[in-house]
């Protein structure tokens, strides 16, 4: 009887045998991996590390997105349904020991982002855009969003970028990002061509000026995700040396920081101009925005034909993980060695509680409309910097 019940457990622990994917470096033409409950494909599944255990009977999707194929000789294929089966996957009838190295067609095919405008409103008159890209969901297509941003239309600038950090992400390797085509859902404008290329690059990327990520692509666990974080909705304009060294490290920092958590952090991210006699606001640069007509040629926009962008000089990021946050920033310039809007919580950078950094910049840029879950009471703990 004994050893019955013995046998019975083991089968019954045999039976339900996770199963492993490897993911390993990141490779330009990976698929994207998504999950797909009770034929719902509702989000993105997220590694740790280079690898990631699923429970038996999980069912998910591997997706080279819309428009892509699988790099198999002589198959139409953009979209695989597989399940753990018992430390191996199902994917229709066939068994197979591994998913790790499925490949897509040339990174040049890669899913054009998308870019959704809402109507939520935010930041100093801005609306919330949501970024992201389309998989195939049976007839239709589901958008799998990869960050949000509060972005004005009349000033042609980023407000702040919401989008979050996954814990125990660490991938390494990077993917070929040359190709950075986007389409507006509703099909008006294509961002990339939104600005035109050339003189968002004169404007931004001079040698002193870098189009800066505000959330920085190596948070991301995928190709496809990191490729829609070069999307004009994710930029602002950033000192170079500034943009490579010292933010860099800050957003290191705050991989680390979550990492050290282990949880999904939801993070914002902005700049603006602390101090409007700074030297790097003398250097506010003008950029040519230009449109596209229904045949797809570029054109100016009437009347608004040359802006001038702000060259912020406080970069902050706010990283809320449950109800603690803490408040990161930085300024450029170099001047600048205190702050008295909020009380200083960190060495290296400047931190802050929530709460007190918000109100505290309000002073500064007057009333602005700050998403509800950007406020938590709590500061979150801390690793040395
Ligand atoms: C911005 O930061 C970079 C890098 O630290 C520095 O070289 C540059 O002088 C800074 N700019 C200003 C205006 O302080």
């Amino acid at each position: 009887m004994i050893r019955q019940l013995f046998l019975a457990i083991a089968i019954g622990f045999a039976c339900s045998e996770a199963c492993t994917i490897n993911f390993g470096q990141m490779r330009k033409n990976e698929p994207i991996f998504l999950y797909n409950t009770n034929n719902n494909i509702n989000s993105f599944m997220i590694p740790n590390g280079n690898s990631m255990t699923l429970s038996s009977g999980t069912q998910f999707l591997i997706d080279c997105g819309q428009g892509r194929k699988f790099n198999i000789p002589n198959q139409n294929i953009q979209q695989l349904q597989v399940s753990c089966e018992n430390n191996a996957f199902m994917i229709g009838n066939q068994l197979v020991q591994s998913v790790d190295n499925f490949e897509c067609m040339d990174a040049r095919n890669s899913p054009v982002v998308r870019i959704q405008k809402t109507q939520s409103i935010c930041g100093d008159d801005g609306l919330i855009y949501n970024v992201g890209f389309h998989v195939q969901n049976g007839n239709s297509q589901n958008f799998i969003q990869v960050l949000q941003s509060c972005f004005d239309e009349q000033s042609k600038s980023v407000f702040y970028v919401k989008s979050n950090i996954f814990g125990q992400v660490d991938r390494s390797g990077s993917p070929d990002f040359s190709i950075n085509n986007g389409v507006w859902t509703d099909g008006k404008v294509v961002p990339s061509n939104f600005f035109e290329v050339k003189s968002v690059k004169s404007a931004f990327s001079t040698k002193q000026f870098h189009r800066g990520h505000y959330a920085p692509n190596a948070d991301y666990p995928f190709a496809q995700h990191r490729r829609a974080t070069f999307q004009y909705f994710n930029m602002g304009p950033m000192e170079a040396r500034f943009n490579g060294k010292d933010w860099s490290q800050l957003e290191s920092y705050v991989r680390k920081l979550v990492k050290h958590h282990g949880q999904t952090a939801t993070v914002f991210t902005g700049g603006f101009v602390y101090n409007s006699q700074s030297a790097l606001a003398s250097k506010n640069r003008p950029i040519n925005i230009l449109n596209q007509n229904p045949q797809g040629n570029k054109v100016m926009m009437p009347g608004n034909q040359v802006k001038t962008i702000l060259v912020p000089d406080l970069f902050w990021k706010i990283i809320n993980i449950g109800n603690q946050g803490v408040a990161i920033f930085m300024f450029n310039d170099t001047t600048i060695t205190q702050q008295n809007f909020c009380q200083n919580l960190c060495q290296k950078y400047f931190c802050c509680n929530v709460n007190e950094f918000i109100s505290g910049t309000d002073g500064i840029k007057g009333n602005f409309n700050w998403p509800h879950d950007a406020y938590v009471g709590q500061n979150l703990g801390m690793i040395p910097e």
